[in-house]
């Protein structure tokens, strides 16, 4: 199948504030050693207050279009990958939007939790297939660390915060968006989310005292399942490409934990030096995790020209998704 699709541009952003797990060992109760053994997290980048999740998109973007060659005005559709954006609305993409100067586009946030960019990725293919949009900016942002409840150990070493963008134009017939695939499973929604200020549980005092606004996680759980819905995804989107795990010269996984990254790429048979990995610096940023990995892949020239890249990832809901790309 010829792809419709590919990615010129890509670019990334994170906050300049670096928190080490030995700044966290002052916060909560634990180490430098557990969080590297168990996550395989070094330090995180959190944001200042007076940072929104649209100056990351925005500075992602600038390099994204930069590199494609494009103005912003040039773009006629941005959807953005967020669950920790600006405002509760209008969305993100409405602030990137007028930062950027992309005053030709339509634009909105699509909340599909750490898959957001590949859902917004698949969107994309989707809208440049309908021929009525042909230069499409598609971002993962975050600022997780502002739901982060700095009491829970559980949750509170694995965050980070970031945003990585890419420019998706009509394919040349050679490179591009070989195949994709979404899942989701709402029975599972309890695992991982963040009530406050929804209509569950509105902002009132008491649902600040319960500390409703921060994430919860239950993350043996969260674990268990990431690993076979990550595993099922990358199998969906090999089999709709027609490659087999052999075809893959580069994997890149959502940077949730180092052992589900292992875990997943055991799974298939790619050996580590096939895969993108730097959970170590960033922590998972959700949506952001994907496309700053890809932005970082391509710029250190490992991944190159010609080269087939799966991307698969998993996050809250639950939502899966996978893309297979050839650069
Ligand atoms: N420091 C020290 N100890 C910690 C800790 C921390 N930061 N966090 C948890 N622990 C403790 C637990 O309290 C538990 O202690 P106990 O046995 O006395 O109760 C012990 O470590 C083992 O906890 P457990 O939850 O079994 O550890 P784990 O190996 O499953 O690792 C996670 C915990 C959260 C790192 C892991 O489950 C995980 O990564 N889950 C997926 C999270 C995720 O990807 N979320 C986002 C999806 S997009």
């Amino acid at each position: 199948m010829k792809p419709v699709s590919m990615i010129v541009g890509t670019g990334h952003s994170a906050p300049e504030k670096v928190l080490t797990n030995f700044d966290l060992e002052k916060i909560v109760d634990t180490t430098n050693e557990w969080i590297i053994e168990r996550t395989g997290i070094r330090e995180r980048r959190i944001k200042s207050p007076e940072e929104n999740t649209s100056d990351f998109c925005t500075e992602a973007a600038r390099q994204a279009l930069e590199e494609a060659g494009m103005a912003a005005a040039d773009i006629d559709l941005i959807i953005i990958g967020t669950v920790s954006g600006d405002m509760r609305f209008p969305s993100t993409a409405i602030f990137v939007q007028a930062k950027l100067g992309a005053h030709n586009a339509a634009v909105f946030d699509i909340a599909a939790a750490c898959s957001g960019f590949v859902y917004g990725l698949t969107l994309a293919d989707a809208m440049i297939a309908t021929g009525q949009y042909r230069n499409i900016l598609v971002i993962g942002a975050e600022s997780m660390t502002h739901m982060t409840d700095w009491e829970d150990r559980n949750s509170c070493v694995l965050f980070g915060d970031g945003a990585g963008a890419a420019v998706v134009i009509p394919s040349d017939g050679e490179r591009g968006i070989l195949s994709t695939y979404l899942g989701s499973d709402g029975r599972l929604a309890h695992l991982l989310y963040s009530a406050g200020g929804g209509t569950v549980a509105p902002a009132t005092h008491e649902t600040v005292d319960n500390r409703d606004h921060y994430l919860k996680m239950a993350g043996p759980e969260v674990f268990l399942h990431a690993i076979k819905a990550m595993s099922k995804s990358a199998q969906k989107a090999l089999d709709r490409s027609g490659l087999t795990a052999e075809d893959i010269d580069m994997l890149i996984p959502h940077q949730a934990n180092i052992r589900i990254i292992e875990g997943t790429a055991k799974r298939f048979g790619i050996p580590l030096e096939r895969v993108m990995i730097n959970i170590d610096r960033y922590g998972n940023t959700s949506s952001a995790s994907i496309p700053i990995a890809l932005n970082e892949a391509r710029k250190s020239g490992r991944l190159k020209s010609g080269m087939n890249c799966l991307m698969v990832v998993f996050g809250g809901g639950f939502t899966w998704a996978s893309a297979i790309v050839k650069f």
